[in-house]
């Protein structure tokens, strides 16, 4: 067993449903380890700012079902600077916390990883991020939520794409990767998912007309994930309408209503067991990893890993798309 007395807990980065189930796992497994629990508000900034509390499992009642972060979130540009972190550890010396437990994706982690070698430190990561990224792990929290709002939304633009036989270019969130779009159009039986990570390979555009894209169909839907890379939907419409103005093209940036939204039953879940794991872990002694799940089995994964290693695609899944989307 370490020294590890009293651990806080706080959310970074774009929030993801499922962040309030990790807090609540964190707490409660925490408080019933013997932990002290602190809950660190508005991600780092709270850190810099001093914005910390004594969380008791009531703090976290009644939260597991809701979106967001209690604990509020924010990007903090101070906490890049050297001169940050040293603030923020000595608010973290002030508080008497000996650990941290942070939820977030990928910034989030590549800052926990410089303060915890800055400063020696131990931290345990949970991947919280709609975007999917993070390697080491199947799913991150938010991921199943957001998938199911893109599900929603897209099943309703079906019904005003068919009754008008138009072609719809939705983009959906996802920063550099295209786990949401790739699935998001297998889920809604779309025709095709513009994605960077292959963008770079073909003009997936062309390929899709050559193909004889919408040849037996009179509506067409095509999930187009946010990107430099892909150009993003507008891109693409302007693209279609200049070369081929037979298509009656519409464009729907679904945006941050793919972050909101009472999570999953996947989502809940998998935060909880993260949650209780983190706390476990930091009993063991483990330092500086992130907690992922791959192939239902716990598995802590060294922040270099997580945040250095790309996560590929399935390309199998491309393939599947393809087929049924003939
Ligand atoms: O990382 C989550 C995410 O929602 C990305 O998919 C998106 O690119 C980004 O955050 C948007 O960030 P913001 O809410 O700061 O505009």
């Amino acid at each position: 067993m370490s020294q590890i007395k009293c651990i806080g807990i706080l959310t970074s980065g774009g929030d993801a449903p499922g962040m309030n189930a990790a807090i609540r796992a964190v707490t409660r497994a925490a408080i019933y380890n013997g932990f002290e629990v602190k809950g660190i508000y508005r991600g780092y900034k709270g850190l810099i700012t001093g914005e910390i509390v004594p969380f008791r499992t009531q703090n976290v009642s009644n939260i597991i079902q809701q979106g967001g972060t209690i604990l509020k979130t924010a990007r903090c540009q101070e906490f890049k600077t050297p001169e940050g972190r040293k603030v923020a550890y000595d608010t973290l010396m002030k508080e008497g916390i000996d650990a941290l437990v942070v939820i977030g994706g990928d910034g989030t982690l590549t800052g926990a990883r410089i303060f915890a070698s800055e400063f020696n430190f131990p931290i345990v990561g949970l991947p919280g991020t709609i975007d999917n990224d993070l390697y080491g792990t199947d799913t991150t929290i938010g991921y199943d939520t957001a998938l199911n709002t893109i599900m929603d939304a897209v099943d309703k633009i079906r019904d005003t794409a068919t009754s008008h036989e138009r072609l719809f270019f939705i983009e959906v969130m996802g920063r550099d990767a295209g786990f949401l779009a790739l699935n998001g159009a297998i889920a809604t039986g779309s025709e095709a998912a513009i994605i960077p990570e292959i963008s770079t390979e073909v003009d997936q555009l062309e390929e899709l007309i050559k193909n004889g894209f919408r040849k037996s169909k009179n509506s067409s839907i095509v999930l187009v994930a946010e990107s430099p890379i892909t150009g993003g939907a507008m891109h693409l419409a302007e693209r279609v309408q200049k070369e081929y103005p037979q298509y009656d093209v519409r464009v729907t940036i679904l945006g941050h209503i793919q972050r909101g939204g009472s999570p999953t039953a996947h989502d809940r879940i998998l935060a909880s067991r993260m949650g209780a794991a983190a706390i476990d872990a930091l009993i063991e002694g483990q330092r500086n990893v992130m907690i992922g799940i791959r192939n239902n089995e716990i598995e802590y994964v060294p922040f270099n890993k997580a945040i250095k290693n790309d996560k590929p695609i399935d390309r199998e899944l491309l393939n599947t798309l393809r087929k049924l989307s003939i």
